[in-house]
């Protein structure tokens, strides 16, 4: 008993010394400590998480030298970010050459006289060429012969950030007094801008595409300065703000590269997207609306044209589905002395495969290129098909005229000729010459080439009802000169015969 009692009491003292030494904290605390490090550790952990997550929005730091919310002067902005300037700066090179791309300016109607017979009637007859760098928007618009003093301002939006600039300005005015949004402002101003003339808009859109285009100067964030975009996306029951960071790196590109129309009186800025993308929707959505932008100078077929659906090819491909952005090929990162950054030299991707193809791609720089111009080869041999059969539809038209078919008896065939060229034009007018989505171009070539030639049939029987059944005489248009002379002598009114003399 004793000895239990003296053990207790060797104990307590033994505890008490312990209680009393500096530092000692007792067994309770060492499990505290377990516990709040478990806890700190697991609070770590997920902080870590978050931080990766939002690298890309972190990554953007706000300017240090304040910049105007409307600066419309690219080079204003330099000073915060001078990588970015420089690479955007790069765009003013204009002589890179690709098989079917690159930024000099390209004629395409020396390279497919074929087109000038497509567009007979229509500016894109006179003068069709490829698209440089963005720097040189403004002064390329300004230069075409397509605008001429009834051209509406609507063919500003997509040149300058002048445009949103200007939105701003005539937003205020519908919406006085502080408080409205950049989205607000620019949704109400933008019907007065367009109903101007784009002649009257010369003096206030001077810079090409730049910064404000794509960045809010204040967070650096991209956003979308385009009404039509947003417009477009609450038509169809969607908001552009809650999309994901990956899907914004495809959407400022989608402001301008997409097909678009002037809509009405006010030529309201229009994307022909509430029944979808695809090139059938479009036609649908342009038959309802009974749309369309001439008359065909040859066949007299109110035909539409397709501006550049990049946007839209590029969302039926492969790239798309696997959630590959414009951004990721056309903007991809560089580094420069350990500092990493967005390349803003837009440009083909072919002319930096290190940079845009090879992060994803372990094929040789060779394979790339020859693997890329082998899609577009077979697309473009797709095109070149197509489009003779679609010239000659449109001359088989104008042979049932010349023998007296009247408008009543051609509305079948110049509709299935428009919906023909309809098709034929978003593959070819998409820039990239069917890389963005290789089999649904050919599978929109095939339906062309299968309505250019019901309509070719379908001429045929005109032809052998009004008595005539000899060949159609098809002119020379194998050059653009030669082109150009013929389809001027429809546009004057004294069209070539083309029927086979001795006969009618
Ligand atoms: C997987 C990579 C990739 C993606 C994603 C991509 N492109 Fe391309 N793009 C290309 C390639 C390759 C070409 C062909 C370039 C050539 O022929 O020189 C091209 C061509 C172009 C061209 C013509 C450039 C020229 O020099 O002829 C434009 C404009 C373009 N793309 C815009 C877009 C837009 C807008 C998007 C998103 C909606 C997009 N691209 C998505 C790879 C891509
Ligand atoms: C504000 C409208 C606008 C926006 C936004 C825009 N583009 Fe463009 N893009 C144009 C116009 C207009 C041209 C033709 C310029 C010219 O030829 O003068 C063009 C030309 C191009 C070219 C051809 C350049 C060359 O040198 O071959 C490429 C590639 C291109 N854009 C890709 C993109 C990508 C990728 C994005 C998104 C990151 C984008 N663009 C955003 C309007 C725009
Ligand atoms: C056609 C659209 C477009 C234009 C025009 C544009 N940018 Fe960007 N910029 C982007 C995209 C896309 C990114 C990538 C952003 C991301 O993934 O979050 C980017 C990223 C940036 C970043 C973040 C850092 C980096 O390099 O990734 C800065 C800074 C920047 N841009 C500055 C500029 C400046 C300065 C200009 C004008 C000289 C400019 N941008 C013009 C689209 C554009
Ligand atoms: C961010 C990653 C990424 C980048 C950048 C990228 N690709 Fe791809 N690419 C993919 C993925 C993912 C696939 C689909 C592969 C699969 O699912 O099997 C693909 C598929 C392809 C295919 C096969 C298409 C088919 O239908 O079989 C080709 C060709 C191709 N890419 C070319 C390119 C070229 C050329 C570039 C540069 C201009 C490029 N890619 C840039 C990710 C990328």
């Amino acid at each position: 008993m004793k000895n239990q009692a003296m053990n207790d009491s060797v104990k307590d003292v033994n505890s008490d010394h312990k209680r009393t030494l500096p530092g000692y904290r007792g067994p309770w605390m060492g499990w505290m400590l377990f516990a709040a490090t478990t806890v700190a550790v697991f609070f770590l952990g997920l902080l870590f998480a978050s931080i990766m997550e939002r690298r890309n929005e972190a990554k953007i730091r706000p300017p240090l030298v304040p910049i105007d919310p409307l600066e419309t002067d690219s080079s204003q902005w330099a000073a915060n970010w001078p990588r970015e300037f420089a690479s955007y700066m790069r765009m003013q090179e204009d002589a890179t050459k690709t098989k079917y791309g690159g930024s000099f300016a390209r004629d395409y109607l020396e390279e497919t006289p074929a087109n000038v017979v497509l567009f007979a009637g229509y500016g894109f007859a006179e003068e069709y060429k490829q698209a440089r760098g963005h720097i040189h928007a403004v002064e390329d618009v300004r230069k075409t012969k397509r605008v001429n003093s009834t051209t509406p301002a609507t063919c500003w939006s997509c040149k300058s950030p002048d445009v949103p600039r200007k939105m701003i300005e005539y937003g205020r005015l519908v919406l006085p007094g502080e408080g409205a949004s950049f989205e607000e402002l620019l949704l109400a101003g933008a019907g007065d801008f367009y109903a101007k003339t784009f002649h009257q808009l010369k003096g206030h859109i001077t810079h090409p595409i730049g910064c404000l285009d794509c960045h809010d100067p204040e967070t650096m964030q991209l956003r979308i300065s385009r009404p039509a975009l947003i417009e477009a996306f609450k038509r169809q029951g969607r908001d552009i703000n809650q999309v994901s960071h990956q899907e914004m790196r495809t959407l400022v590109c989608a402001q301008c590269h997409v097909e678009y129309y002037f809509k009405g009186d006010g030529d309201y800025l229009t994307f022909p997207w509430d029944e979808g993308t695809t090139v059938e929707n479009m036609d649908d959505y342009y038959a309802a609306q009974k749309f369309s932008d001439w008359t065909h100078a040859i066949s007299k077929a109110p035909m539409v044209k397709m501006q550049h659906p990049d946007y839209e090819v590029y969302g039926t491909g492969i790239h798309a589905f696997r959630d590959v952005s414009c951004v990721d090929c056309h903007m991809p990162y560089r580094t420069e002395g350990g500092v990493k950054y967005t390349d803003h030299h837009v440009q083909s991707p072919l002319l930096n495969i290190a940079n845009s193809c090879s992060v994803c791609h372990r094929w040789g720089e060779e394979e790339i290129r020859s693997r890329v111009a082998s899609i577009q080869d077979k697309v473009r041999e797709g095109r070149d098909r197509s489009e003779r059969v679609l010239s000659l539809a449109h001359f088989d038209i104008a042979a049932c005229m010349e023998v007296g078919a009247n408008d009543d008896e051609l509305t079948k065939v110049r509709d299935l000729v428009r919906r023909a060229q309809l098709r034929w034009d978003y593959v070819a007018a998409n820039n990239g010459m069917g890389f963005h989505s290789p089999q649904e171009c050919m599978r929109i070539l095939t339906a062309a080439v299968e309505l250019a030639q019901e309509c070719r049939l379908e001429c045929g029987r005109i032809l052998a009802l009004k008595g005539y059944t000899n060949p159609v005489k098809y002119p020379d248009y194998s050059t653009k000169e030669s082109a150009q002379r013929l389809i001027r002598q429809f546009t004057d009114g004294n069209p070539p015969s083309l029927l086979a003399p001795g006969v009618n």
